[in-house]
């Protein structure tokens, strides 16, 4: 034999890159990202008055699409009147999400609960009149679902806040420093309130792309979050001071070299809801694209927008209701795994359980038919379709009886193992994952 040069990696360190956000060292807050890591799915929510003509998040006055005043007296349509928090608690569990991310308050300054701030909120501007999010709160905590907030450090309503729309500006900082002082005081006013009320497992901040750390106190706010809770997870809009990346509605194309990474995703076009846009996702683009994700070591946040009266619409909830179908079907594939075998050993998504001795394989589309893996050293104890658990029998192709290069892994999956929207396969390995990435044997 020529000189072999044999490369073997095991596919749980080549899968634990060490950044977690700009300035916070990935150690520090390993422990408490546990959950957040195994939990996989979310479902967040943008509920505000926007709902009530079904116009943009904010954004439709801040870009001229309407009038401030307009957008404004949606406060007087905003009634919740048929708000069941019990009942979004029941599908957000039935989805199989683990989380629930909550509008508290959007860039239009409008809060969900009865600030002591003198500023906007539902209870004392709008005909529904009680904090909205004291019982959404409690109906997931009842069922074990953790709590997210999300809070929009940008208030365009507010007249020390120094922007206001798209090209108009109230002030500049550097002239009027005390009134941006009182702005400061006043967010970290709100967000202490939100802390002591209902001590977030997650805060999600957003907007602060406005402002840098510095003038977003970045460190201040998460020091005093932490002072409460030293558990609470935050997002990483806190301008470089938060325990997570947040890419939102596109999805990445690699694996990215983060630790914990969260896609936020509209569930039609639209974050909140809008009478007009009907084109919402099918379940089978949000499965497959969730296995992409988690395959890539990330969590998905899948957003719903409920109507100003707080129903949630029919499309909205079947979307839920398929995910979670699947979600139950494929449970030990999906939640508590990490992320799988980097690309080329098999076309298509992969997890690996815990003790990284099963790999689970996401078959793209409705691939039946004799799929391929390549350098898997392990031998293979069985192979199972999760869900049915139907045992396939395997094939070696190509082993060299003396070589240590390992041959190609061939599998037929039948039709009739098909899942509707995605078909996984449950590999029992002798030990953990081992993986060669050499090119082969003589050279
Ligand atoms: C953006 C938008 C906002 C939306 C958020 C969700 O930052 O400003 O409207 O709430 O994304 O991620």
């Amino acid at each position: 034999m020529k000189l072999i040069k044999l490369f073997f990696v095991s596919a749980l360190l080549i899968s634990q890159p060490l950044i977690a956000q700009e300035k916070i060292p990935a150690e520090s807050i390993r422990p408490k990202m546990q959950w957040f890591q195994d939990a996989k799915l979310g479902i967040f929510i943008h509920w505000g008055i926007y709902a009530v003509n079904g116009v943009d998040e904010s954004w439709s006055f801040y870009n001229k699409l309407i009038s401030y005043d307009d957008y404004m007296k949606q406060l007087n349509g905003f009634t919740a009147s048929k708000y069941n928090p019990s009942d979004w608690a029941d599908l957000i569990q039935q989805s199989g999400a683990k989380y629930a991310v909550m509008t508290t308050k959007h860039h239009d300054g409008v809060a969900l609960w009865g600030t002591k701030q003198d500023h906007f909120n539902v209870v004392r501007n709008t005909p529904a009149k009680r904090d909205l999010l004291a019982p959404l709160f409690s109906a997931l905590r009842e069922r074990k679902l953790k709590v997210g907030t999300y809070f929009s450090l940008i208030d365009w309503s507010r007249n020390d806040y120094d922007q206001f729309k798209k090209d108009s500006v109230r002030y500049k900082l550097k002239d009027q420093l005390a009134r941006w002082k009182q702005f400061q005081q006043f967010f970290q006013s709100q967000i202490q309130e939100i802390s002591d009320l209902y001590n977030p497992d997650l805060f999600w901040f957003d907007g602060d792309w406005e402002h840098n750390a510095e003038e977003w106190e970045s460190v201040k706010v998460r020091n005093n979050i932490l002072a409460k809770n030293p558990n609470a997870i935050i997002n990483g809009r806190l301008a470089g001071y938060g325990d997570y990346v947040t890419p939102e509605q596109n999805i990445p194309v690699t694996k990215p070299a983060y630790n914990w990474w969260e896609l936020c995703m509209t569930i039609n076009n639209n974050w909140g809801f809008q009478f007009r846009d009907t084109n919402w996702k099918k379940p089978n683009e949000i499965i497959t694209l969730f296995a992409d994700v988690i395959g890539n070591g990330g969590n998905l946040l899948l957003d719903i927008g409920p109507k100003e009266d707080g129903t949630i619409p029919k499309e909205q909830r079947d979307v839920l209701i398929e995910l979670g179908k699947w979600n139950r079907k494929h449970d030990r594939a999906v939640f508590e795994t990490v992320a799988g075998i980097p690309k080329g050993h098999f076309y298509g998504p992969t997890t690996i359980s815990k003790d990284s001795t099963s790999l689970y394989l996401f078959l793209q589309a409705q691939t039946s038919g004799p799929i391929m893996i390549k350098g898997l050293v392990n031998k293979i104890k069985d192979i199972k379709v999760v869900g049915s658990e139907t045992a396939l029998p395997h094939k070696v192709v190509g082993k060299i009886s003396w070589s240590p290069v390992p041959g190609l892994v061939f599998v037929d999956v039948p039709r009739s193992e098909l899942d509707p929207y995605m078909t996984v396969l449950e590999l029992k390995l002798e030990g953990p994952v081992k993986l060669y990435v050499g090119h082969g044997g003589f050279n």
